[in-house]
């Protein structure tokens, strides 16, 4: 079965900044592990282009909607390639098979009954493209995100009956792995302890939108498009815009990743949606937390937003991508600090990972003409290295599955520390000046260069530049299953097809005693930032 994942659709209103390249890049190691244990993906990303905040926008940049929407989504674009994300779709919900889905989406909850026609008034965020029912931001009517002084609507709209759907939306958000982290279930579960009311989902006197059809004047309300764009998505280039084709690519989603404060609208109104038209919910909604900048908010105001091309340039795609799923704990608020950011690329990937690689095969080729030297016993499953292996295979393996980037990171690192223990404490160096040691230095370098290469393969999902660099220090074959083929390098090389399975590969003793090394390289340069980011 297809394993559907998705980013949440972002809005064009502005350039990418670091909170959305966050989400992207995380998602981006999930669908590369599954793709790596041999699971079908369908990796869905794209942008939200409707609503007022996006025509405002435009306006205020004096551009056509359209215009201003083609700009930014080719930002975007190109921001996805940059950091070599995995995606499959890139859906924009200005696109015309998209308009048709929500159509027929709509008549499906229309003839359910669920579309009543009602009137609106409310304190609205057009920066949330939300109304607020917070009372405290009721009696002061600023946004509390976005400390933007709130507009009063009062509108007769059409309203999707969530309340109808109270019992089955407590049902579903009590089951276990629903909405994770676990810890944000309690936040939703009281938002729906209030009691559901119906919702609007068309506005009027709002042009830049998708017209409700039979409903002249109107426009669907921008999130209750935007969802669906994760549907329109899933059809493949050729389909027709049909909803039942959609579907059959790859409905339930998996997962939906998205930031803490989209989270009602993922775990309550979407699911509610989707029953009424007779679809499945999707299986989990994970809520990561949000990004500060050395202990800040970030925001336009305070001029502290991170630039996700400039720290690319800065950084590096392996640097960016380890510093984020490594030193942050997926669910919770991270603090992004620059000299973190250097000292862990250069102790854990320069140091303890590159060096690790780097001192032994040059050990190996100078004792062992230039190759992986014979393994003796090493090779079976009961050397100590092994078992560490074995027990960091299992943690990556088990971590990434419930989106713990972190743990599976360390476990990883882990297996470098151990290794290079190791091999601190067998100081092969001297001991191959002793007459006889040659056969059990052989044997402690296999040891460590079969740690090396699984540490590689375990941190592929995270960083496949660099496991990629790793694999090619040690000869072996790239791996291929990680990328869909239009990014794969090698894809057109008959060999590339004869791949070993990465769960195969990850098997202690896939090193072949006698494969030649090549001339060693640093795999990881160390990160050097004499400036701010
Ligand atoms: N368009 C809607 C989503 C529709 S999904 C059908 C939207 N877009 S957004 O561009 O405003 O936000 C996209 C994501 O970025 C959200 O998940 C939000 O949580 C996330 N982030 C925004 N700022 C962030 C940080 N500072 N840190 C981490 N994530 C942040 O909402």
């Amino acid at each position: 079965m297809t394993f559907t994942l998705t980013t949440p659709l972002y809005y064009v209103n502005d350039r990418p900044h670091l909170g959305s390249a966050y989400t992207t890049l995380a998602c981006d190691a999930l669908a590369r592990f599954e793709r790596l244990r041999g699971n079908p993906v369908m990796f869905i990303t794209g942008c939200d282009e409707h609503g007022q905040k996006i025509q405002r926008t435009a306006e205020a940049a004096g551009l056509s909607p359209q215009a201003h929407c083609d700009a930014v989504s080719a930002q975007f674009q190109e921001l996805w390639q940059r950091w070599q994300i995995s995606n499959d779709r890139m859906i924009r919900t200005t696109d015309p098979r998209h308009r048709s889905l929500v159509e027929q989406f709509f008549a499906r909850v229309q003839a359910h009954g669920d579309i009543i026609e009602g009137r609106q008034q409310g304190w609205y965020c057009v920066a949330c493209e939300e109304f607020k029912d917070d009372p405290h931001e009721v009696q002061d009517p600023e946004c509390s995100i976005h400390r933007r002084p709130l507009e009063w609507r009062d509108e007769l709209n059409l309203f999707f009956r969530l309340s109808r759907y109270q019992a089955a939306i407590e049902a579903l958000i009590v089951q276990e792995g629903f909405i994770q982290p676990a810890s944000r279930r309690k936040e939703v579960e009281n938002f729906v302890a209030q009691g559901l009311r119906d919702f609007s989902i068309s506005r009027v006197n709002l042009p830049w939108g998708i017209p409700v059809p039979g409903h002249a004047g109107h426009t669907f309300y921008v999130w209750f498009d935007a969802l669906l764009g994760y549907l329109t998505a899933l059809l493949e280039p050729g389909d027709e815009a049909d909803l039942a084709t959609a579907l059959s690519r790859g409905w339930p989603a998996h997962v939906h990743v998205i930031g803490k404060d989209i989270l009602r609208f993922h775990a309550v109104y979407w699911p509610a949606m989707l029953l009424s038209a007779g679809l499945e919910p999707p299986k989990r909604v994970y809520g990561h937390g949000f990004l500060t900048r050395e202990g800040q908010k970030m925001g336009k105001s305070l001029g502290n937003v991170l630039d996700p091309v400039a720290l690319l340039d800065r950084c590096g795609r392996d640097a960016l991508r380890w510093y984020l799923l490594r030193d942050i704990a997926f669910g919770d608020d991270g603090d992004f600090q620059q000299q973190r950011l250097v000292d862990l690329v250069n102790n854990d990937l320069a140091n303890t990972i590159g060096n690790l690689l780097n001192r032994t095969s040059s050990m190996a080729r100078r004792w062992f003409d230039g190759a992986v030297p014979p393994a003796g016993a090493t090779r079976a499953g009961d050397h100590p290295l092994a078992q560490a292996a074995t027990g960091a295979r299992d943690s990556v393996i088990a971590s990434l599955e419930r989106l713990d980037f972190q743990s599976a990171a360390q476990a990883a690192l882990q297996l470098a520390i151990t290794a290079n223990g190791f091999l601190n404490e067998r100081a092969p160096w001297s001991r191959i000046k002793q007459e006889g040691a040659s056969t059990g230095v052989g044997e402690d370098l296999y040891a460590v260069l079969e740690s090396a290469r699984l540490v590689a393969l375990l941190i592929a999902p995270l960083v496949p530049d660099l496991s990629g660099r790793m694999l090619e220090q040690l000869g072996q074959s790239p791996l291929t299953s990680g990328v869909p083929k239009g990014l794969l390098s090698g894809a057109d090389d008959p060999a590339a097809s004869l791949d070993v399975p990465w769960l195969e590969r990850l098997c202690w003793g896939g090193l072949d005693p006698g494969q030649l090394l090549p001339e060693p390289q640093p795999v990881m340069a160390r990160l050097e930032l004499d400036a701010p980011l």
